[in-house]
C-alpha cells in the first residue's frame, strides 16, 4: 500500500505543502466517503483542511444531482465561491461528483468559465495530476464516460475520516436497475463490486485503528457479489465481515427490497454485530406506480419483507425513502403510500417531491402531477409521519440501549445506538468514548434518546 500512494500521490507533494483547502459535500453517503478518499489525497499532498472557504487555496464542491434542488444548490454555491478569485486569483475552484458527471464541461459554462478542476467519482487517484496542470493555468477537465478496471487500487489510499470510532466501506458502486425517475446510472455507472479481499482488508485496517463500527456502502449494496464471474450472496460477505476480531457493530445502506432476500434476513438475525437498524426504500406504497417506476415488487411483498425482518429482529428501527407525486400518482395511489407507511411506522422517512431528471424515462412522461398538489401531498404525508415518530419514541422510555460514544461535548456523551438513534447521557466518563455501553433510556425525542449509563 506504501508504495502506491509513494508512487501516485506523494511524488507530486513539493509544490502543495502549507496549502489550504475547503471541500464542501453534497448529497448521499457514498459521496460523503468519497470525500473522505479526496481528503485523504489531498492529506498526502500536504495540503491543510480549512472550515473557510475565503482562505482557500483550492476550493473542492463534491455535487448531487439527484434531484433540481441539489443542482440548484450547487450552481449557487458555484456563484458564491467564485468571488474568492477577487480575495486570490490563484485559488483553484475544482467539481466533482454527480452534477459534474451528468454536465460536464457545460457545467462550466454555467458556472461562467471559473472552474479549473472537474473529475468523476471513478477518477479521483487522478487528482494530484489534475491539480498540478491547473496550477499551470490550464483546465484540468477529466469526466470519464465509462470507470476504469483498476478503480478499486483508490481504496488503498489513506481516508481521512470524521470520526475514529466508526467508518464507511464502500462495497460496491453504480447500478444496474432501472428505476425510471432515477438520474443515478447515468452518474455512477453499472454495478460494480468491491472484491472481497480489498474489503476484509481494509476493515481489518480499520479495527487496528480503532474502528468499532463498520457502515458497508453501496447504490444498491444487497446486489453485491452479482457480478462476479461466479457471484457470492451479500449473506457470505456479512457473515466473513462478523468473523473479524473488533469489529462490533455492522450497518449498511442502501439496500433493494427484492435484493433482501431470505438468506440476508437470516444472516441478520443471527449475526448479533448486525445493526437493529435498516434503510429500505419503498418509494410508493401503490402497485400501480411502482410499475412504473420499474420498481420490482409489489406493496404486499415489500410488507412481507418487513414482517419477515420483525421475525428475526423484533425490535428493528426501520427507515426509508419515498416519492410523492411521481406522473400519474393520483390521490388512491397515494392514500396507498399513506396506508403503507401507517402499517410499517417507520421511525425515520425521507420523503421527496418527484423531480424530473434530463434524460430518464419518467421526465418524459406526459402527465407530470402539479407541484401544488405535490406539495398538499407532502404537507399530509408529513403530518402523518411526525405522529407516528412521537408515538414510537415513546416506546424508547424505560429501555436499555447501546449506543457507541463518539463525542463528549458539553458535560454530555453522545453516541449512536442500535436503532440508529442519537443518545445523550450527562456524564465526564470521557474513558467511554470508542466503547458501546448500555444506557437507561429516561426522556425519549424523535431523534434523541436521553438516559443514565448502567455501567
Ligand atoms: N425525484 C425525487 N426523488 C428522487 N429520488 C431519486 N430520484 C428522484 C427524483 N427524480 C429519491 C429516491 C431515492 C433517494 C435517494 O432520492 O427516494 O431513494
Ligand atoms: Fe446524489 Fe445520487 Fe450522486 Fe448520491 S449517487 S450524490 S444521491 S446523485
Amino acid at each position: 500500500m506504501e508504495k502506491l500512494i509513494s508512487k501516485n500521490l506523494v511524488s507530486t507533494n513539493r509544490e502543495e505543502k502549507g496549502k489550504k483547502v475547503f471541500i464542501k459535500t453534497f448529497g448521499c453517503q457514498m459521496n460523503v466517503n468519497d470525500s473522505e478518499r479526496i481528503k485523504g489525497i489531498l492529506k498526502t499532498l500536504g495540503y491543510e483542511f480549512t472550515e473557510n472557504w475565503r482562505e482557500a487555496d483550492l476550493i473542492l464542491l463534491n455535487t448531487c444531482t439527484v434531484r433540481e434542488k441539489p443542482d440548484r444548490k450547487v450552481l449557487a454555491y458555484i456563484g458564491e465561491y467564485r468571488k474568492v478569485k477577487g480575495i486570490n486569483p490563484n485559488t483553484k475552484i475544482g467539481v466533482c461528483g454527480c452534477l459534474a458527471q451528468r454536465m460536464g464541461e457545460e457545467l462550466d459554462k454555467r458556472a461562467g468559465g471559473v472552474i479549473d478542476i472537474m473529475f468523476s467519482s471513478y477518477n479521483i487517484h487522478h487528482l494530484p495530476e489534475l491539480i498540478q496542470k491547473a496550477e499551470k493555468g490550464e483546465k484540468a477537465i477529466e469526466i470519464l464516460s465509462e470507470p476504469p478496471k483498476n478503480e478499486w487500487e483508490m481504496f488503498e489510499y489513506p481516508t481521512v475520516r470524521e470520526n475514529p470510532y466508526w467508518s464507511f466501506i464502500t462495497i460496491m458502486k453504480g447500478c444496474d436497475k432501472d428505476c425510471t425517475y432515477c438520474i443515478v446510472p447515468q452518474t455512477r455507472g453499472r454495478e460494480r463490486s468491491r472484491p472481497i479481499r480489498s474489503i476484509i482488508n481494509e476493515i481489518k485496517e480499520l479495527v487496528k485503528e480503532g474502528v468499532k463500527e463498520i457502515h458497508l456502502l453501496g447504490q444498491n449494496v444487497t446486489a453485491w457479489g452479482k457480478d462476479f464471474e461466479t457471484p457470492i450472496p451479500f449473506s457470505y460477505l456479512l457473515y466473513k465481515i462478523a468473523e473479524i476480531e473488533g469489529v462490533e457493530r455492522i450497518r449498511f445502506t442502501t439496500g433493494y427490497p427484492t435484493d433482501l432476500t431470505d438468506d440476508v434476513i437470516k444472516a441478520m438475525g443471527e449475526i448479533p454485530q448486525i445493526a437493529d437498524a435498516l434503510h429500505l426504500p419503498f418509494q410508493s406504497g401503490s402497485n400501480r406506480i411502482l410499475k412504473l417506476m420499474h420498481r420490482y415488487y409489489t406493496k404486499e411483498e415489500y410488507l412481507e419483507k418487513i414482517e419477515k425482518l420483525k421475525e428475526v429482529k423484533p425490535n428493528i428501527a426501520l427507515s426509508a425513502d419515498v416519492i410523492v407525486g411521481f406522473p400519474g400518482e393520483t390521490e388512491e395511489d397515494f392514500l396507498e403510500t399513506l396506508d403503507l407507511i401507517e402499517k410499517v411506522r417507520f421511525e425515520q422517512l425521507f420523503s421527496f417531491k418527484y423531480s424530473p431528471r434530463p434524460g430518464t424515462p419518467a421526465s418524459e412522461y406526459s402527465d407530470q402531477v402539479p407541484d401544488d398538489v405535490k406539495t398538499e401531498r407532502m404537507h399530509r404525508l408529513l403530518e402523518l409521519q411526525k405522529r407516528i415518530m412521537n408515538q414510537e419514541a415513546k416506546k424508547y422510555i424505560g429501555r436499555v440501549v447501546y449506543p457507541l460514544f463518539e463525542r463528549y461535548e458539553g458535560g454530555k456523551l453522545v453516541g449512536r445506538s442500535s436503532e440508529n438513534k442519537w443518545v445523550e447521557v450527562e456524564s465526564d466518563r470521557k474513558d467511554l468514548l470508542g466503547k458501546i455501553v448500555p444506557v437507561k433510556v429516561e426522556r425519549a425525542g424523535v431523534y434523541v434518546l436521553r438516559g443514565r449509563l448502567m455501567v
